[in-house]
């Protein structure tokens, strides 16, 4: 299991991180731990906590009353963000997708102040699923802040990872780019690779400059900055989910900051997509 943790990404650009940032927006690294079955039992484990959830509203809001306890508790400055939990937008206009913020600080909070949700197997399930799975970033994201001199954003602990697994419906639409609030994003898996579009970041930018990465490997994660890495002048690489007409998944882990508040900063906007 040690030598698994050590190979399971692995770097494959020459250039600086930093230079690659800037002239691609993302590094690529081939995901040796990984299989699509480990991601497709992920996704069974969400398809199951969906319906439970969308069935038994006490429990969807028991989830809610839960996530809103854990933001006014100490533990939400591990992350500095308000977006946890369960997001049913299946029948949002422009939105339809659900999507699940997982964090280990959330999942250990309801796991001694509520333990009920472990007897529940649909919560168990998923949750554990998350577990496994966002475990593997940490060190990614540790090597990625020391390749660019800024680990002291994690202020000397393991990165703060939020793990967001989303479903997309065949009716999901979607209008802009944009940039993430995190220091760094993980694509970890996605059942259509070819929808992730991104571009570089420029002064100014057009629909055209934004295409889907290619792959030079079979299974691999891309690796992105976000907005939290402005103060050391690295700016966040614009991106889209775009429509493919079908049902589709992705994983995506988000490095945090601790105790930080992000800058009002204007980006370069970001063009309509049709
Ligand atoms: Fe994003």
């Amino acid at each position: 299991m040690v030598l698994l943790s050590i190979v399971c990404f692995q770097w494959l650009c020459g250039a600086p991180l930093a230079e690659e940032f800037e002239q691609k927006g993302y590094v690529e690294l081939s995901d040796a731990l990984h299989g699509s079955n480990t991601y497709n039992a992920l996704y069974a484990s969400f398809d199951e906590l969906i319906v439970f959830l969308q069935n038994n509203a006490i429990w969807t809001h028991k989830l809610c009353s839960a996530k809103e306890r854990f933001l006014r508790s100490k533990e939400k400055h591990h992350y500095s963000t308000d977006v946890l939990g369960f997001y049913d937008e299946s029948e949002r206009t422009e939105r339809h997708q659900i999507s699940f913020y997982y964090s280990t600080h959330f999942h250990d909070f309801l796991h001694s102040r509520y333990p009920e949700f472990g007897e529940v197997s649909a919560i168990a399930h998923f949750l554990d699923a998350c577990y496994e799975i966002q475990q593997s970033s940490s060190d990614l994201f540790s090597e990625a802040a020391g390749k660019l001199g800024v680990d002291a954003i994690f202020e000397g602990r393991a990165p703060p990872i939020l793990l967001k697994v989303i479903k997309y419906f065949s009716s999901y639409t979607v209008k802009r780019p944009h940039y993430d609030g995190s220091a760094f994003s993980l694509f970890l898996d996605s059942t259509d690779n070819q929808s992730l579009h991104l571009s570089s970041y420029k002064a100014s930018l057009t629909s055209d400059d934004f295409s889907s990465p290619p792959r030079q490997f079979s299974r691999s994660v891309l690796l992105i900055p976000g907005a939290f890495l402005i103060e050391f002048s690295i700016f966040p690489t614009p991106h889209i989910a775009l429509p493919n007409g079908k049902i589709r998944y992705a994983t995506i882990a988000f490095a945090m900051r601790p105790n930080y508040a992000c800058p009002k900063i204007e980006y370069s906007s970001l063009p309509s997509f049709k």
